[in-house]
Order: C-alpha cells, then sequence, then structure tokens
C-alpha cells in the first residue's frame, strides 16, 4: 500500500511539473512581446491583473477568447479603466490566442476543482492505511 500512494504522489507531482512547464512557456512568450511591462499577475500596473482579467471572463467560450485575443493584437480600452491597451502589432494571432488562454486559466489555479484530485489521493491514502 505504502508503494500505491508512492506511485499516487508520484503521479500527483509530474502532473504539477507538466503544467509548470506550459506556463514557463507562456509565460515567456508574454515576456517576449513585453505583456509583463504592463500587467502582472495578481497586481495591477498599467494593466488590470492577469487573475482579475481571469475572474472576469472565467467560463469565456471561443467566440470570447477570439475577441479578447483580437484585442490584445489591436489594442482597445474601456473595460478597466480609462487607459487604453495599445495594440501589440507583433503578436501573432495563434500567439494571441496562446496569450489569452494562459491569462484565463490563473483563475482557475485557485478553483476548489483543482484541488479535488488532491483531496480524492488522501481520503484513498486514508483508507488503505486503516
Ligand atoms: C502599454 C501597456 C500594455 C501592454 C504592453 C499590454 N497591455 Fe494588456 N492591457 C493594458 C491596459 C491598460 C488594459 C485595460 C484596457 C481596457 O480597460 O479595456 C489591458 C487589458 C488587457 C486584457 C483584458 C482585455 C479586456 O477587454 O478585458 C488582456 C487579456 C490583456 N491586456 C493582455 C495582454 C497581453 C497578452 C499583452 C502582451 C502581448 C498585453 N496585454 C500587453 C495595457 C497593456
Amino acid at each position: 500500500m505504502r508503494n500505491a500512494t508512492k506511485l499516487l504522489a508520484g503521479g500527483i507531482i509530474s502532473a504539477a511539473l507538466f503544467t509548470g512547464g506550459l506556463v514557463q512557456a507562456n509565460e515567456d512568450l508574454a515576456k517576449k512581446h513585453a505583456c509583463l511591462a504592463c500587467h502582472q499577475i495578481d497586481k495591477k500596473v498599467v494593466g488590470p491583473a492577469y487573475k482579475e482579467v481571469a475572474a472576469k471572463y472565467k467560463g469565456a467560450d471561443d467566440a470570447q477568447i477570439a475577441a479578447l485575443a483580437d484585442k490584445v493584437m489591436k489594442g482597445g480600452a474601456g473595460v478597466w479603466g480609462p487607459i487604453p491597451m495599445p495594440p501589440n502589432a507583433n503578436v501573432t494571432p495563434e500567439e494571441a490566442t496562446t496569450l489569452v488562454k494562459w491569462v484565463l486559466s490563473m483563475a482557475e489555479e485557485a478553483a476548489p476543482a483543482a484541488a479535488a484530485p488532491a483531496a480524492e489521493a488522501e481520503a484513498k491514502t486514508e483508507e488503505a492505511a486503516k
């Protein structure tokens, strides 16, 4: 049983590492396009914090994601305040979509759903110990 627990824990850790790698790649993309000059993950700078953006568009459908990607490329104003986001002309549509999905994924981190597998694993471990 102890081995099973170890295996389970290993699975969770590698899943976390995998997600971490993707997040890093996206963050590099955001750095490459200087998004982080105006945005931070959890603090408003010139633009809104990405976590706030993620919370606002939680459950966004493809059309909303496309509209946000379009705004990232062309710029725009009026949603978060008087300061406009200037156009990010060298961002491709694919990159813009990737970046928007990355930004929107930040709301899910804290969601109870993300914690569920760990709780389940804990329950199984407890059961195995009986
Ligand atoms: C010069 C500063 C600046 C840069 C650079 C910048 N942004 Fe923004 N961003 C803003 C501001 C200001 C807003 C708020 C606009 C508004 O109120 O509609 C914003 C809004 C956003 C929004 C939310 C849009 C909405 O309609 O709710 C997203 C998503 C976003 N930015 C992503 C990005 C990405 C991705 C990049 C890099 C490619 C980037 N931003 C680069 C200033 C910036």
